[in-house]
């Protein structure tokens, strides 16, 4: 059954003497229970995506289409109503920058219980959330300034887990942790989908995606180019983007992949890899359609259909 539906979503930001096109044209779905990764470059558009979602746009962003998360409307539904009634038990955000996100004047331990005591939990489940994620009962009675990143990254992804959300987003969840302690959280989220909750992990890390990702959607550019099944992905990727971002995985060709994104100020009409594509022609000046795949010259033609 489906969570979240995301239908034609873009977001642009208005500068002075520019259009900044970080979010392009989505259109998904995420079903009860699924872990959809959300991988890509830094700079592609992923956390401007989860802040739409979670509405956390600066004023200067423009939004398009919609995003219905149990029926209701993310994108429209306002600023109150997120608020009050979705933020929380409905949508849960692992923000990309803890340190700016933990209030300085409070220990992580009353931190968790504040906000279990404000989604009607009980605030003695502090210990055992911050267990769950892996932070022992001293780093919880520290304040956010004495927390290293690492531990400051546990304790916002216990603080998102706190309401005991239907979606939970996690942006960058691993970031400043010793492989470990990746794992554990991955395995974490891995096993909130298997007793029924839904997860988009947002990641650079295509590692990760792979150890515990449903599916995958591949982004490049602000547009998702590819979004398929994880294990169809990273066994016979079908975009060559795609493609080239497995290749230049240390553990596989170790090969960086040629040239920079474009600027997402000058996003070309077709398709934005093609400076960097070796399959590329001149059917590529227009815009693919797409997904599952989008790319007018699919390496795995099934996938494209
Ligand atoms: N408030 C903003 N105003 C203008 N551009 C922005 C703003 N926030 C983000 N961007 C731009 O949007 C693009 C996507 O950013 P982001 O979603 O953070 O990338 P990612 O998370 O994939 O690394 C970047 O080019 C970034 O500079
Ligand atoms: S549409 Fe053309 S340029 Fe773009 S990825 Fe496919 S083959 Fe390459
Ligand atoms: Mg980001």
């Amino acid at each position: 059954m489906t969570l979240l539906n995301i239908d034609g979503l873009s977001v642009r930001f208005r500068l002075r003497d520019a259009t900044v096109q970080a979010v392009s044209d989505h259109t998904f779905a995420v079903r009860r229970g699924e872990l959809l990764a959300i991988v890509g470059e830094s700079g592609c558009g992923k956390s401007v995506l989860a802040h739409a979602l979670f509405g956390l746009l600066p004023r200067n962003a423009e939004v398009s289409g919609r995003a219905i998360l149990d029926g209701v409307d993310l994108i429209g539904c306002g600023e109150k109503r997120l608020a009050r009634e979705i933020r929380g038990r409905r949508l849960g955000l692992v923000p990309q920058s803890p340190a700016t996100a933990l209030t300085p004047v409070r220990t992580g331990r009353r931190l968790l219980a504040e906000t279990l005591r404000a989604h009607q939990r009980d605030p003695a489940l502090a210990d055992s959330l911050a267990e769950q994620v892996g932070l022992d009962a001293a780093a919880l009675g520290k304040y956010p300034f004495e927390l290293s990143g690492g531990m400051a990254q546990r304790l916002v992804t216990a603080l998102a887990l706190a309401p005991d959300p239907a979606l939970l987003i996690a942006d960058e969840p691993t970031t400043g942790l010793d492989r470990p302690l990746v794992d554990h959280t991955l395995d974490l989220l891995r096993r909130r989908c298997d007793s029924g909750g839904t997860v988009l992990l947002i990641t650079h890390d295509l590692a990760a995606a792979e150890r515990v990702a449903d599916t995958v959607a591949v982004m490049y550019a602000s547009r998702i180019v590819e979004h398929r099944p994880a294990a169809d992905v990273f066994t016979a990727p079908a975009h060559p983007y795609t493609c080239a971002l497995l290749n230049a995985l240390p553990d596989r060709a170790f090969q960086p992949i040629a040239g920079h994104p474009p600027m997402l100020t000058a996003l070309p009409a077709g398709c934005a890899f093609a400076p960097r594509c070796t399959h590329a022609d001149g059917a590529c000046a227009t815009l693919p359609a797409g997904p599952p795949v989008a790319c007018h010259h699919p390496l795995v033609t099934e996938a494209a259909a």
